[in-house]
C-alpha cells in the first residue's frame, strides 16, 4: 500500500540483512513511525506489545524473529529455544504456530550453519505469500462487492471490525482487501468502521488506513452497528479473523459476535476473510481456543492527542473499579454467511472448508 505516493509493507528484511524494519502500531494514527527489530526478543516484544498485529503479520513477525535468533544461535538448542520463545507472545493468532511450525519444518533438518540463511528465504517467503494471498482473497471478496453495486446502483455500505487492513498483513489485508480492490475497480463505498474498544484498532488503524487510501468511512461507537443494520444502513459485514475451526467457528477481535447477531437478526450478509494458514485443522469446536486476556488498564484508561495536540492517557473509571479484558470472542459458523479466502468464497463448516482445502479432508 501507499503512504504519501510511498510503497509500504508492514515487515521487511533490512538492507544490512541481520535486522527486521516494522511499522510502530502503537503510535498511529498520530505518528507514523518504524521500529528496527535486532534479536528474536526484540520480535516477541513487538508481537506481545502489539507494535504488530494482525494474524498474519504476527505470524510474519514470528518467522523473522526466528530468523534473528538464528543470528545470534542456530544450534538445535538455540533453534528449539527461539520457537518455544516466539509461540509464546501471543494466545489467540494460530498464524503464530503456522508460521513457527513452517520455520521448524524447513530448519530442522539443516546443519546450524546452513539455518540463517535458509530462515532469511523461509521468512522472506512467508511474505511474499502473505501478499499473493490477500490479493486473492481481495479479488474473491470483489464479486460480493461488485454484485451488491450491480443490484442498487448506490454506493456499497460495509461493516468492518478491528483491523483487519493491510496493517494486520504483510500487505492488502484480509477484510479490507475486497475494499481496497472495490475501490480500484471504481466501485463507490462507504465504510462503518467500529471503533474496536479497548485498544481502538478500527479508530487508530482501519480509519488511518482508508483515509490513506481516500475511501469514504465513518467511525462508529461499538454499540452502533445493530442499530444501522435495522435502519438499512449495512449492505454487508466483513471483518477478519484470528483463527477459524475446521468447522468453520470464527474466532475474532472481542465484539465480533455481537455483530454477526445483529447481522443475522436483520439478514445482513456476515463475511470473514481469512488466508488459509488461519485455519485450525486441529479443532472443530471454537469454544476450545485459547483466549488472550489482556491487560486491565486497556480497558481502565484510553489513550489520544489533546486539542493541543499533547499526547494523554486517562482513567475513565473510578479508582477502585476493575476491568476484565478477553481480547477476542468465537462466533459460531452458524452465524457466518461465507469464508473469503485465496482459494475462492466457501460455506463456513467441514464441508465448505474441504471443499477449497481437500488436502486436509
Ligand atoms: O489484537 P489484534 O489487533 O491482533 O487483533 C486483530 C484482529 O482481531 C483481526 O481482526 C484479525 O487478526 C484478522 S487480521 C487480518
Amino acid at each position: 500500500m501507499h503512504i504519501n505516493g510511498q510503497p509500504w509493507r508492514t515487515i521487511w528484511l533490512e538492507s544490512d540483512q541481520r535486522s527486521v524494519g516494522i511499522i510502530d502500531q502503537t503510535k498511529l494514527p498520530h505518528l507514523f513511525a518504524t521500529v528496527r527489530l535486532r534479536t528474536a526478543e526484540d520480535a516477541a516484544h513487538a508481537i506481545r506489545a502489539m507494535l504488530v498485529r494482525g494474524a498474519p503479520l504476527i505470524g510474519a513477525a514470528a518467522a523473522w524473529g526466528i530468523f534473528l535468533g538464528l543470528l545470534a544461535d542456530s544450534s538445535d538448542a538455540g533453534l528449539e529455544a527461539v520457537c518455544v520463545r516466539l509461540l509464546q507472545a501471543r494466545p489467540t493468532a494460530v498464524n503464530l504456530r503456522w508460521a513457527v511450525e513452517r520455520m521448524r519444518h524447513v530448519l530442522s533438518p539443516l546443519m546450524p550453519e546452513q539455518r540463517t540463511d535458509a530462515a532469511r528465504s523461509e521468512a522472506a517467503a512467508v511474505c511474499e505469500e502473505d501478499v499473493q494471498v490477500n490479493e486473492a482473497i481481495g479479488q474473491h471478496g470483489l464479486r460480493l462487492i461488485e454484485e451488491q453495486y450491480r443490484r442498487t446502483g448506490q454506493p456499497v455500505k460495509i461493516l468492518t471490525h478491528c483491523n483487519a487492513g493491510w496493517l494486520a498483513t504483510v500487505d492488502w489485508g484480509t477484510a479490507l482487501a475486497p475494499v481496497f480492490k472495490a475501490q480500484q475497480a471504481g466501485i463507490p463505498l462507504h465504510v462503518w468502521v467500529d471503533e474496536t474498544r479497548p485498544r481502538n484498532q478500527g479508530a487508530q488503524l482501519t480509519a488511518w488506513e482508508l483515509a490513506s487510501a481516500g475511501i469514504e468511512h465513518r467511525l462508529i461507537a461499538d454499540n452502533s452497528g445493530g442499530w444501522l443494520m435495522r435502519q438499512g444502513q449495512v449492505d454487508l459485514c466483513i471483518v477478519g479473523t484470528d483463527r477459524t475451526t475446521a468447522c468453520g467457528d470464527v474466532c475474532n477481535k472481542i465484539g465480533t459476535y455481537l455483530k454477526a447477531l445483529a447481522a443475522a437478526d436483520n439478514s445482513v450478509p456476515f463475511y470473514v476473510a481469512l488466508p488459509g494458514s488461519t485455519i485450525d485443522w486441529t479443532l472443530d469446536d471454537g469454544m476450545a481456543i485459547p483466549i488472550e486476556e489482556r491487560n486491565e488498564d486497556e480497558v481502565l484508561f484510553v489513550s489520544g492527542l489533546t486539542e493541543d495536540g499533547q499526547a494523554r492517557r486517562v482513567r475513565i473509571a473510578p479508582e477502585q473499579t476493575r476491568a476484565a479484558n478477553p481480547a477476542f470472542d468465537v462466533t459460531p459458523a452458524r452465524l457466518v454467511t461465507g469464508l473469503i479466502t485465496e482459494r475462492g468464497i466457501c460455506a463456513a463448516s467441514r464441508e465448505g472448508l474441504r471443499s477449497l482445502f481437500p488436502e486436509h479432508s
